[in-house]
């Protein structure tokens, strides 16, 4: 099911939320105005907003605060994309130049942290203490995630279960909190929202699973933004931690050093090959299937509905997405 069709049991809403976004980010400064309404032209997939509201449906239907839990977790996302776009050197983000390449990164590390305010007072201003208890842990366990994964990549060793407890800090905890502050928008059935919270978590992990496949095997004029950077980054993902851990060690010692020597495009070739001989881009497919498939198993205790059916084929769009 295309991200479309999943979302049409709440595309009203959805547009509802566009609006909320755009009207939450203004600035009267200038420059800032300027930049936010750059954001909003070059929007991405709205899957956080769409799993909010999707949840909140689930668990006794969208409400004003369902919108702004969308509102919240879509502009936490949008920070931590324009601070990622500069940690990892991209020059293109959603087919358009990021941030950091158009204004520089003095300019993309104060955009973020405005958003990372905005998005926070939103709350703090309608009182929602709730989202921001859920989302503040989130917040903590994306920085961390994202400084162990450099912590790892100059080290340059890294292990599976190391790998999946950092993309679950780096990715799967904002997803969960979209889950879990959807749930907590039309419930107070504390078994729901630790169901739904649990979901996010495994969707999570299959997700950034996936966008760690598509830095291989993706391509650019569909994702909208650079491949082959997270080898150039040295981050060895699932596909190369599975193949090293199965190569001989010799073969494997000469991969991480063209690795460490920086991954010019004859290095990603190279190293893609060695991926593939050693079925590192079938395993972590299979990975995320597993994780896609856990998630789905956690919605089982929900009656049959159209907003559930979209969670379910949410899995499913997860692991086949090729953006
Ligand atoms: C990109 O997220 C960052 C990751 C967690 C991999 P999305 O793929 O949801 O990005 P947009 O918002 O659609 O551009
Ligand atoms: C970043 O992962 C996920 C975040 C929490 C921002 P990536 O660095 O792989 O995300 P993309 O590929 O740039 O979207
Ligand atoms: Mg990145
Ligand atoms: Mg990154
Ligand atoms: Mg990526």
């Amino acid at each position: 099911m295309s991200l479309k069709e999943i979302a049409a049991p709440i595309q009203d809403h959805l547009r509802k939320f566009d609006d909320v976004f755009a009207s939450s980010i203004k600035s009267k400064i200038g420059l800032v105005d300027l930049v936010m309404k750059y954001i909003i032209k070059t929007k991405g997939k709205r899957v956080r907003p769409i799993l909010v509201l999707l949840s909140a449906e689930l668990c006794g239907g969208v409400n004003e605060r369902s919108y702004r839990g969308a509102t919240l977790v879509e502009i936490l996302h949008t920070a931590t994309l324009v601070h990622d776009d500069v940690v990892d050197d991209a020059d293109t983000r959603r087919g358009f130049p990021s941030i950091n390449a158009n204004w520089k990164n003095k300019i993309a590390v104060l955009i973020g942290d405005y958003l990372l305010s905005k998005g926070l007072l939103l709350s703090l201003e309608n009182d929602d203490f709730e989202f921001l208890k859920v989302t503040s842990s989130a917040v903590r366990r994306m920085s961390e995630g994202e400084i162990h994964q450099i912590q790892k990549s100059r080290q340059l060793d890294m292990d599976e279960p190391t790998y999946l407890k950092i993309i679950g800090d780096k990715t799967a905890s904002l997803l969960s909190t979209c889950t879990e502050i959807g749930a907590a928008s039309s419930t107070m059935d504390a078994e729901k929202r630790a169901l739904l919270r649990e979901y996010g978590e495994s969707v999570g992990l299959a997700f950034q699973i996936r966008d760690d496949l598509l830095d291989y095997v993706g391509r650019k004029s569909i994702t909208g933004k650079p491949t082959g950077l997270d080898l150039s980054e040295k981050k060895l993902t699932l596909p190369l931690i599975h193949a090293l851990a199965q190569a001989p060690k010799k073969e494997g010692k000469d991969i991480l050093s063209i690795v460490k020597n920086g991954g010019k495009k004859a290095n990603v070739k190279r190293v893609l090959e060695f991926v593939e001989r050693h079925g590192g881009i079938e395993y972590a497919a299979s990975r995320a299937r597993e994780f896609s498939t856990t998630a789905k198993h956690t919605l089982a205790s929900f009656p049959d509905s159209e907003s559930k059916a979209s969670l379910i084929a949410f899995a499913d769009f997860v692991v086949e997405r090729e953006k």
